[in-house]
């Protein structure tokens, strides 16, 4: 960690806002940072290597809206076998590097039947379902021990994303993200009972994200993108289909993701 926070101050990483992690699909939105240095996890000293399709494995660092950004296009996952310490430790990293909060996106089932394919969802709470936990282990000293987590995903936050989205008409659900490890997709069955259980929406990422950067006081912002109906609820499942409806919908979300960025008066 600290080899990799000395490699990114030297290239020139000095300043920074907000960590944005971009999931499956929505990468693009860190092509608009502006005189982006452009930095391949590979090059990084101590930083996990990304394997899946579609996901670059690359930060972009630059001014987005007028404020610091670091993205990440591509994240880690659990179920491409790194350990939690691993999958989680970019965000850890963001806070050292100075950010107060963090965008996680990811592509999502959705399990709420009011859902339908394509539309944003803003995560208001979550369930971890992944059976682990990423502060496992000695404390870091970030945070403590047992951290509260009456209110992971920032409540003023989520406030100003609702009415951004209303000002923009841009329709935007909320609801409960629920973190299952995959890689394999739900069943029907686990799919019920994640909508007892009072999931609206499930997922392979950005819980244990959320539980790290929530540990060490960064802010939280979580958006899915209600790629398909989750398992029982349309024919089949594959990841082309996930990828296809974040290109229909990366317009809106790429809007609704700037302006909140752009009217963020911390700082
Ligand atoms: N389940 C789990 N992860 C996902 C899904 C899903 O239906 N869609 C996109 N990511």
């Amino acid at each position: 960690m600290k080899e990799a926070i000395r490699f990114l101050k030297n290239l020139g990483i000095e300043k920074l806002d907000f960590g944005l992690v971009l999931g499956s699909g929505l990468g693009e939105l860190a092509d608009e940072i502006e005189s982006a240095l452009y930095i391949d996890y590979h090059t990084i000293p101590g930083f996990p290597i990304s394997t899946v399709e579609g996901h670059k494995g690359r930060l972009v660092y630059g001014q987005l809206m007028g404020k610091w950004v670091l993205g990440m296009q591509g994240r880690f996952h659990y179920y491409e076998g790194y350990t939690m310490n691993e999958l989680t430790m970019p965000i850890l990293m963001m806070k050292k590097l100075g950010a107060h909060s963090v965008i996680l996106t990811n592509a999502a089932g959705g399990v709420n039947e009011q859902f339908e394919q394509g539309e944003l969802m803003m995560i208001s709470d979550q369930i971890n379902f992944t059976g682990t936990n990423p502060l496992i282990g000695p404390n870091n000293d970030e945070g403590p021990r047992f951290p509260d987590m009456s209110a992971a995903y920032d409540k003023e936050y989520q406030y100003r994303l609702r009415l951004i989205a209303k000002r923009l008409r841009i329709n935007l659900q909320y609801g409960i993200y629920m973190g299952f490890s995959g890689p394999s997709y739900e069943t029907p069955a686990e799919i019920r009972m994640a909508r007892l259980m009072g999931a609206d929406a499930v997922g392979m990422s950005t819980v244990s994200e959320t539980i790290v950067a929530h540990h060490c006081g960064l802010r939280v912002v979580g958006i899915s993108c209600i790629t398909n109906l989750a398992a029982g609820m349309q024919a089949t499942l594959n990841h082309e289909e996930v990828v296809e409806t974040t290109e229909r919908v990366k317009d809106n979300f790429k809007t609704l993701i700037k302006t909140f960025i752009q009217e963020e008066p911390h700082v």
